[in-house]
């Protein structure tokens, strides 16, 4: 038996992945740029025998459905060509962060999935190796195999990953404080509503051009440590992201009444003299970005709207960590 195990955390894009131009290879339409985050993360374990009669996948302890199996059994097909190796696998994660609520569980998910198997195969890939792998499972995945800053380069198969964007430890003095609004699964997800807005929305081509034009900036900010470039460059992306889905057919949109209190509340407090900004992905859960120095400051006022429960505060978070599987792993 062979096994493996890895830890990887959520990363929230400041400059979004929306759309793709490849379904099957996960290439996508534009440059993202992320922030992974220390409050969220995904362990995975995997074990592959030649005992085994079937994949098997369990989350959070539940055995998943035969849908959920699937997508992570095609993952494993990708492995196991990989690695010359026909046997099934046990894969058991343990997520911790919300699954499917516009959290980022599918990125910390397929990363730290692409990292136990690795592992567990001896395949020894380079983290950019592990960050194409990861691609192949969930697009936003490929940007959390590394730590602070990462930006993930659309191309070919070859030539899509992410790489670590240099900061000189700028992230280290960023916090990002969810708005915890529904943890709920989502009904759209992100890989259905991409679809969806590439192939029917009317706004699609205006976020493209869009979207390069924000890259530069956001490279810049982090560049010169501007953290008011950093953030309004931020907030103006995801508003774009989000108002593609309103021309979509049928338009659809991951706000409710509440990720639209959240928005104003936070441009309230920037009138207050407070620098905050907000981003939003597939779900209705609102992120405010802002500075470690600010930060408590930022809560108390947020926790006068918000119950304490709903806040939570992240800092960076590191890359991808390969652990020892435990003697009491079930799959042991
Ligand atoms: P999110 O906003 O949480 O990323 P998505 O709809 O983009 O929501 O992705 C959720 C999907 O990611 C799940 O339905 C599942 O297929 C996959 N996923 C989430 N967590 C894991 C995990 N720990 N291991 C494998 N796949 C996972
Ligand atoms: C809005 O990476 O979950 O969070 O590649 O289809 O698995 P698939 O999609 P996924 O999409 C993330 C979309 C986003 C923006 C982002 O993280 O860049």
């Amino acid at each position: 038996m062979y096994k493996g195990k890895a830890r990887a955390y959520t990363n929230i894009a400041l400059i979004k992945y929306w759309g793709k131009q490849d379904e099957t290879f996960i290439l996508p339409m534009n440059n993202s740029l992320s922030l992974t985050l220390d409050a969220f993360y995904t362990e995975t374990t995997v074990a592959f025998s030649p005992d085994f009669t079937q994949d098997r996948f369990t989350l959070d302890g539940v055995v998943q459905t035969d849908a959920a199996t699937k997508k992570v059994a095609d993952f494993l097909d990708l492995v196991r060509k990989k690695a010359d190796c026909p046997w099934y696998a046990t894969v058991e994660s343990q997520n911790f962060v919300p699954t499917a609520a516009g959290l980022a569980s599918s990125a910390s998910g397929l990363a730290a999935l692409a990292g136990a198997c690795s592992e567990a195969l001896d395949l020894n890939l380079s983290e950019q190796a592990l960050s194409r792998l990861a691609r192949r499972g969930s697009g936003s995945a490929c940007r959390s195999i590394y730590g602070g800053f990462a930006e993930w380069h659309q191309g070919t198969d070859e030539t899509s990953f992410a790489t670590q964007v240099p900061s000189n430890g700028w992230e280290e003095e960023l916090s990002m404080i969810f708005i915890l609004i529904n943890a709920q699964a989502k009904e759209v997800s992100s890989r259905e509503g991409m679809r969806r807005t590439v192939e029917t929305s009317s706004f699609y081509p205006g976020w493209l051009s869009a979207t390069a034009t924000d890259l530069v900036k956001m490279k810049q900010a982090i560049a010169e440590k501007d953290f008011t470039a950093l953030g309004e460059t931020t907030e103006a992306n995801a508003l774009k992201m989000h108002g593609t889905t309103l021309a979509a057919e049928p338009p659809f949109t991951y706000w409710s009444s509440e990720s639209l209190r959240a928005m104003e509340c936070v441009r309230m407090l920037r009138k207050k003299g407070l620098a905050c900004y907000f981003t939003m992905d597939a779900g209705p859960n609102v992120k405010v970005l802002c500075q470690k120095q600010e930060e408590q400051t930022i809560l108390r006022e947020l926790s006068a709207h918000f119950a304490s429960e709903q806040l939570v505060t992240a800092h960076a978070g590191k890359g991808l960590a390969f652990l020892p599987v435990e003697e009491s792993s079930p799959i042991n």
